[in-house]
């Protein structure tokens, strides 16, 4: 039988998600938004670029979650995007109520479903989905550290003019000014990155990345990022249901790992058909580690302002 994903919220990331999800083959696809034609017109549009590019998937657009039933995935990128002067946080309120009722509706329809939250503020949004839909922590994550990982990826290959197949990079945290990038695991086709960069190059790629979002925004001005947000999203959603046990940094409930507990942070993971399988924990240096505990901790203060 086909794997069947939902996407919720049928605008930039979302439809643009759809998009690879077709690409790829990955399953069957409902689109699901509040706006009347919105997600039908943008999955009949999808449905018609088959026969063109040669995939061959079902795609429903809908008001409504009856269409969503027995989903295996769950995409939620309903709520609104960040505009110019705005940070994730001003997002909080109007989208943790949005995320918990859609939330709602996702889990009575799919009870066995793996949830994939994009909504911003990123990491308080996937700790609403966690307690809302009850789920065990391994089938409610968070995407941000693809994202991240594959910004900072980016600028190290224009910074060096090569090919950024060959960069390994990843980054940690929540999904926000004080996430970090770990500069000690990155490398170049296995050289590591402080070899081949001058530590004021490597400061402003780091800096660049942590304000990657913003970047976007400005130049945007209408909303935020959407290719590179979907692009990892659906690399989430691919690891999951053809089972590719990848190690990817994900938004993940710690309970004790790192000496953080009870919070969404962006740590490396195994991601396979049950979710996060397993949540590696590496050798941090001392700075290293105080930086992921203030990211953890600027996670917490949002949370501390949510109401469910
Ligand atoms: P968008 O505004 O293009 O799309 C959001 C869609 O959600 C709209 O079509 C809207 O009608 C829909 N929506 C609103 N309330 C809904 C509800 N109750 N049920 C169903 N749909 C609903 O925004 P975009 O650019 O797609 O971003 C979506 C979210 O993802 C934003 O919160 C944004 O900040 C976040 N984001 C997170 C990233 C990450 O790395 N975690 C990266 C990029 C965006
Ligand atoms: C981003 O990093 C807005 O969180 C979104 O592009």
């Amino acid at each position: 039988m086909r794997k069947k994903i939902t996407i919720v919220g049928a605008g930039n990331v979302g439809a643009t998600a759809a998009h690879w999800a077709c690409t790829k083959e990955l399953g069957d696809i409902v689109l699901v938004d509040v706006i009347e034609g919105v997600p039908q017109g943008k999955a009949l549009d999808l449905q018609e670029a088959g026969p063109i590019e040669g995939y061959d998937v079902k795609i429903i657009g809908s008001n409504s979650y009856e269409e969503t039933r027995g989903s295996d995935v769950v995409v939620i990128t309903a709520g609104i995007a960040r505009k110019p002067g705005m940070s994730r946080e001003d997002l909080l309120d109007i989208n943790a109520r949005i995320v918990k009722e859609v939330t709602e509706k996702i889990v009575a329809l799919s009870p066995q479903s793996i949830l994939i939250i994009v909504s911003n503020p990123l990491d308080v949004m996937a700790y609403v989905a966690l307690k809302v839909s009850q789920f065990p922590k391994n089938r409610v994550i968070g995407m941000a550290g693809v994202l991240d990982t594959a910004r900072f990826r980016t600028f190290i290959a224009m910074e060096l003019g090569v090919s950024v197949e060959d960069i390994q990079a990843f980054v940690l945290g929540g999904h926000g000014d004080s996430m970090v990038p770990l500069v000690r695991y990155s490398n170049v086709g296995g050289i590591p990155i402080e070899k081949l960069l001058t530590r004021e190059q490597i400061d402003r790629i780091v800096d660049r990345t942590r304000k990657g979002g913003g970047e976007i925004v400005n130049l945007l001005k209408t909303g935020s990022a959407y290719y590179a947000p979907s692009a990892a999203v659906i690399q989430m959603v691919e690891a999951i249901l053809k089972d590719k046990k990848r190690i990817l940094p994900c938004a993940a409930y710690l309970e004790g790992e790192y000496g953080i507990k009870g919070v969404y942070v962006g740590v490396p993971v195994l991601l396979g058909a049950n979710g996060i399988e397993k949540i590696f924990e590496i050798e941090l240096t001392k700075e290293e580690s105080e930086a992921l505990r203030t990211s953890a901790e600027d996670v917490r203060k949002s949370m501390e302002r949510l109401t469910l």
